[in-house]
This record gives C-alpha cells, sequence and structure tokens, in this order.
C-alpha cells in the first residue's frame, strides 16, 4: 500500500497506508501491530486495495474515513463539506479570547456551516450559548445536522438552508448575534484550478470559489456586519493568505472596528475580528 501511495505523490505515505488499514480491517493501530506477520484476511486485503486506489486517485483521506478531527472533536465528513482546517481553528481561539465568560448565554451565528466545525465546536465551549447556522448546500446541511446531534448540541444548535446571495437572506435568521464566525469560500475563481489535487477534484466549488477577487462573500458579510452583530459583540472570520488587510478594510468601511489579526500555526495572517 505504501509503496502504491508513494509512487501517487503521497507524503507520509507509510502513515495514511496504516490508517487505511486500520480503516478496512476495524482493528486498532496496537492490534494491528500486535498482529505483526499473521496473513491478512481476504476481505481486509481486498478492501484496504480499494482504498488505496482511491487514495492514489487523491481522494482526500477525510473523504475516505469518513471522519476529521477538529478542535479534538470527531466530525463526520463527506464530499459535500470542506474537509475542516487546522488553520480554522485559529477562528475559535479568537472567538474565546474574545468572549471568554464561558456560562454566558451568548448567541452565535455560523454563515457557511459546511461541516458545522466552527459553530458546534463553540456551542462545546460555550456549554449555555445557542447558535444559528446559515448553509446554501442541502447535502452539507445533513452532515452539520448529523454532527451536531453526534456532539451532543443539536439541542441548542438552528441550522437553517439558506444563501447570503439572495435578497432577504437575513430575514428570519433572528439576530443580532453576540458573535457571528465565518470560514466563507475565499479562493480567486481563476487559481481554482491550480489547487493541489485532493482540493480541485474532490472539494465543493461553493466551499472554494471566492469570485473573481476571492472576496465576494465578505463583501455581503461586511455589509451585513452592523445589523448582525450586537452593539459590544464581535464579528469574526476567516481569510486566505494575504487578504487579511483588504478584509479588514471592507469590515472598516462597513462601520465596523477591526481588531490586530490573529495568525494560525504556520506564522500567517489567518483571522480577523471587528466590533461593533
Ligand atoms: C470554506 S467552507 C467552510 C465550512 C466550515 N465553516 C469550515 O470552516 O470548515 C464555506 C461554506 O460556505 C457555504 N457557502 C458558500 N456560499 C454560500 C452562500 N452564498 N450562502 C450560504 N452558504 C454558502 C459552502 O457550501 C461551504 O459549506
Amino acid at each position: 500500500m505504501a509503496v502504491a501511495l508513494t509512487a501517487a505523490g503521497i507524503d507520509n505515505a507509510r502513515f495514511e497506508a496504516r490508517l487505511l488499514l486500520v480503516h478496512a480491517s476495524g482493528l486498532t493501530i496496537e492490534q494491528l501491530v500486535a498482529r505483526g506477520t499473521d496473513a491478512v484476511p481476504v476481505a481486509v486485503a481486498e478492501a484496504a486495495r480499494a482504498l488505496t486506489a482511491r487514495r492514489v486517485r487523491r481522494e482526500p483521506m477525510a473523504y475516505i474515513l469518513g471522519e476529521r478531527e477538529f478542535w479534538g472533536l470527531p466530525f463526520k465528513v463527506t464530499p459535500a463539506v470542506l474537509v475542516p482546517r487546522p488553520d480554522s481553528e485559529t477562528v475559535i481561539e479568537a472567538a474565546l479570547s474574545l468572549l471568554p465568560e464561558r456560562e454566558r448565554a451568548w448567541r452565535i451565528l455560523d454563515l457557511g456551516l459546511g461541516s458545522g466545525c466552527l459553530l458546534l465546536t463553540l456551542l462545546r465551549e460555550y456549554p449555555m450559548a445557542h447558535g444559528v447556522g446559515l448553509e446554501a448546500s442541502p447535502a452539507a446541511l445533513a452532515v452539520a445536522q448529523a454532527n451536531a446531534e453526534g456532539l451532543g448540541v443539536a439541542g441548542r444548535a438552528a441550522l437553517r438552508a439558506g444563501d447570503w446571495r439572495e435578497p432577504g437572506w437575513l430575514d428570519g435568521l433572528g439576530g443580532p448575534f453576540d458573535l457571528v464566525v465565518s470560514n466563507p469560500p475565499y479562493i480567486e475563481t481563476a487559481a481554482l484550478d491550480r489547487l493541489m489535487p485532493e482540493v480541485q477534484a474532490f472539494e465543493p466549488r461553493l466551499a472554494l470559489d471566492g469570485g473573481s477577487d476571492g472576496l465576494a462573500a465578505y463583501r455581503t458579510i461586511a455589509a451585513a456586519g452592523p445589523k448582525l452583530v450586537t452593539s459590544g459583540g464581535f464579528l469574526v472570520v476567516e481569510g486566505g493568505e494575504g487578504q487579511i488587510p483588504e478584509i479588514s478594510a471592507l469590515f472598516s468601511r462597513a462601520g465596523l472596528r477591526p481588531l490586530a489579526p490573529w495568525k494560525d500555526l504556520g506564522g500567517i495572517e489567518r483571522v480577523v475580528a471587528a466590533g461593533n
């Protein structure tokens, strides 16, 4: 398996081969290691071969395994949702530092739920909070709903179908909110074809395409910000590399007060927050 993965240009081929074998066999890593040189049952070998073939075609590991960890929590993922990224944990860090009181009944909105990783993590971190999530893709919404149930926060999460490109999209959301988070699509349309194969061929275009300059969603969110966010509340968004100054400027022009950006683990400015 590792040989085939290496030949397909995959880094960490041995590690991924082991994960695929764990998935195919239903055993833990420890059980696999303990079985060492035992013959692999035919059914397991066939399942492992099929999983390897998918990975060789550069399907993301998270879609093959059906799960990805985010902020230490397990999120179900399907090809309908963006695979949650470690960089997006910076949104959670920023939110927790801006609203440090964990036991308050904050009202939180997430624009573009995907797997629900942002909103549902925040509902776990703020056990008295209630959240609303908006998502244009019905298939993604179903994944977020399943995750809300799996993480035990469905009773505090109202997940809605909706599209911020449609007129009147704010109506019925129930704002204003103490905290509005979003990791909207932010790749420039012309750059989509240059993304790595895992992203370009498998992840949903609706989750990636940010329009000609990558900033289309931020313009809409900025314009809605003063209505969506309570006085004293915050809007917290993730942006692409190099986009944070322009997003801050959009927020300022909309009458919000942008704060100094947060960097991700790679030292790249990743998140900007603005007060209302
Ligand atoms: C970059 S993904 C982020 C998903 C998730 N919040 C995360 O951080 O992994 C953006 C999400 O916004 C949704 N989306 C894109 N355009 C939208 C729109 N106009 N209205 C509502 N949701 C939209 C996409 O379907 C996708 O699930």
